[in-house]
């Protein structure tokens, strides 16, 4: 019953497209090495540098990822920028750089892509379920 429920969470997990943050002392963490494959996302000057890793755990042990996203990497588009998860609304401007933000799997929207526009990224980041944006208008279909 135990592994039953186990199994049933982890292939939840696998579907769900989430953002984690990495824990500050990640680098103290034992990790399995169970394939949950995650893009673990760190933030450089020039923007945020994106690898695939065995696990999250494994990811947030190397020190230098911020946060991982379910899947790997290539599961999302290149020009895809994630969403901090440590975001919060009080830390957006009103600035306008039109940016669409797009949902993760939990949305289901009649018309895909999921994705809602945004005065800009942070807004974008901040509604619910919104995993990565990318810049400019929401493309029409
Ligand atoms: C995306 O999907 C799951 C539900 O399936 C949810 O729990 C998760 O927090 C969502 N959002 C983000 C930003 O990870
Ligand atoms: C992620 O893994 C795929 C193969 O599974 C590989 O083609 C790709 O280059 C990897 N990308 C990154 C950013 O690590």
């Amino acid at each position: 019953m135990k592994r039953l429920l186990l199994i049933a969470a982890l292939i939840c997990l696998c579907a769900c497209q989430s953002i984690q943050q990495c824990p500050t002392d990640g680098r103290m963490m034992k990790c399995s090495l169970q394939e949950y494959p995650v893009c673990g996302v760190s933030i450089t000057y020039n923007g945020q540098v994106k690898v695939n890793f065995t696990n999250h755990c494994i990811a947030c042990s190397i020190g230098k990822v911020a946060f991982t996203v379910d899947g790997k990497c290539e599961e999302y588009p290149g020009e895809a920028k994630f969403c901090h998860p440590a975001l919060a609304k009080s830390q957006c401007s009103n600035e306008y750089a039109p940016s669409c933000g797009y949902f993760n799997k939990s949305v289901n929207c009649l018309v895909p892509p999921c994705n809602v526009e945004s005065a800009n990224a942070c807004q974008a980041c901040t509604t619910n379920n919104v995993i990565y944006t990318i810049k400019g208008k929401c493309a029409k279909n």
